[in-house]
């Protein structure tokens, strides 16, 4: 009997609806393939039920998505709704609620992806980022006082436990195991200056390091490592850090594989129930035009293929879109395909289907 996989689907804003639309393409022609099936529930989380209803997200969302095997969303962000509600409402409150404490990017250039880097090949970019994904500075531990006046007081506490700190750093060691590439684990942090929170980290990290002999344990301030994504890529293979500099490197990380376009990533509990996202914004003054990209949603459903076990399919998945990157598109950027976003994600569905 083949596997059912249930799915939540939570196509958002913007152009999250075409993208995932055409992820969800894809996986149908790769299920069909590889035998398995996908019973999928569509939510409508998101800026225009807010806008209309009020409500961000409902009571009992999480529970609700809890029954799932995973969660495929689009985008988050609505031009009428106020920067920071639909983000911290929807998205955070998800990732927090769901512990989904691991957020997974991976950082590869594909064939044929214009790389804003003089002289770098896919040979060159093909690393992941694992970034903590419930702690930190996002936790949003802190305050204001005196609020509006000339006294006003802010603080942002980053917010490190050793159980959260410890839990990203063993699935960072056991991914960079199981990737079985260069087998090097970096830690990016700022001991220099941030004595509390990355000595946490940087015990840690050796501490865990000892039972892994196999992968070499490696250092560097995350200021160093954004001068390094852009002079050595090619020195990566596994990042690991804490939330906030896992935002920031992965968005430099994006631009040097071609761009929001084509970035993917996974909000995972590995005990739990994982989320998968291209990890773009909703772009809204391209929704209903059939012009974006819908690249990076496909390469986030190959993710939660993978995770789920279908490891065949999900590469299927990356193959047929290194190979769309390489012999059929022009540019990732949107509108400049040379394809709509529905003839890209048809050509992705045809390819995976038979490579
Ligand atoms: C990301 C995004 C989010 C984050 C925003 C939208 C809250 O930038 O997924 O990287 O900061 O984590
Ligand atoms: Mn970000």
């Amino acid at each position: 009997m083949s596997k059912t996989y249930r799915i939540g689907v939570i196509p958002g804003d913007g152009t999250g609806p075409e993208v995932v639309a055409e992820g969800i393409k894809v996986m149908n022609a790769v299920s069909q393939r590889f035998g398995f099936k996908t019973d999928l529930t569509y939510f409508d989380f998101g800026g225009d039920r807010y806008l209309k209803t009020g409500e961000v997200l409902p009571a009992d969302a999480v529970e609700q998505l809890q029954k799932f095997d995973a969660l495929y969303l689009g985008a988050i962000g609505h031009p009428d709704v106020k920067p920071g509600i639909l983000e911290k409402g929807i998205l955070l409150k998800l990732r927090f609620d769901l512990d989904q404490y691991i957020n997974l990017r991976p950082v590869k250039l594909y064939p044929g992806v214009e790389c804003p880097l003089k002289d770098k090949r896919p040979e060159d970019i093909d690393f992941v980022v694992v970034r903590e994904n419930t702690e930190g500075l996002y936790a949003g531990a802190g305050g204001t006082l005196k609020k509006g006046t000339a006294d006003e007081v802010a603080i942002q506490e980053s917010i490190n436990t050793r159980k959260g700190v410890e839990r990203c750093i063993r699935y960072a060691f056991e991914y960079c195991r199981k990737r079985n590439k260069m087998k090097k684990l970096t830690l990016c942090g700022k001991t220099n200056v941030l004595t509390f929170a990355f000595d946490l980290w940087e015990r840690t990290f050796y501490e865990v390091a000892k039972e892994y002999p196999d992968i070499k344990a490696d250092y560097a301030h995350v200021d160093a490592i954004t001068m390094w994504f852009v002079k050595n890529p090619e020195w990566f293979d596994v990042i690991v850090t804490d939330n906030m500099f896992g935002d920031i490197i992965t968005d430099l990380g994006a631009m040097i594989q071609g761009g929001m376009g084509i970035a993917a990533g996974g909000n995972i509990n590995p005990q739990g129930v994982s989320m998968f996202e291209p990890i773009g914004g909703s772009a809204p003054k391209y929704k209903g035009k059939n012009v974006i990209n819908p690249l990076a949603a496909i390469c986030a459903g190959g993710m939660m293929l993978e995770y789920l076990g279908e490891d065949e399919a999900g590469k299927a998945v990356e193959k047929a879109v290194m190979e769309v990157t390489g012999k059929h598109i022009r540019s990732l950027a949107a509108g400049q395909m040379g394809l709509s976003t529905a003839e890209a994600g048809d050509l992705v569905a045809k390819i995976a289907a038979t490579i």
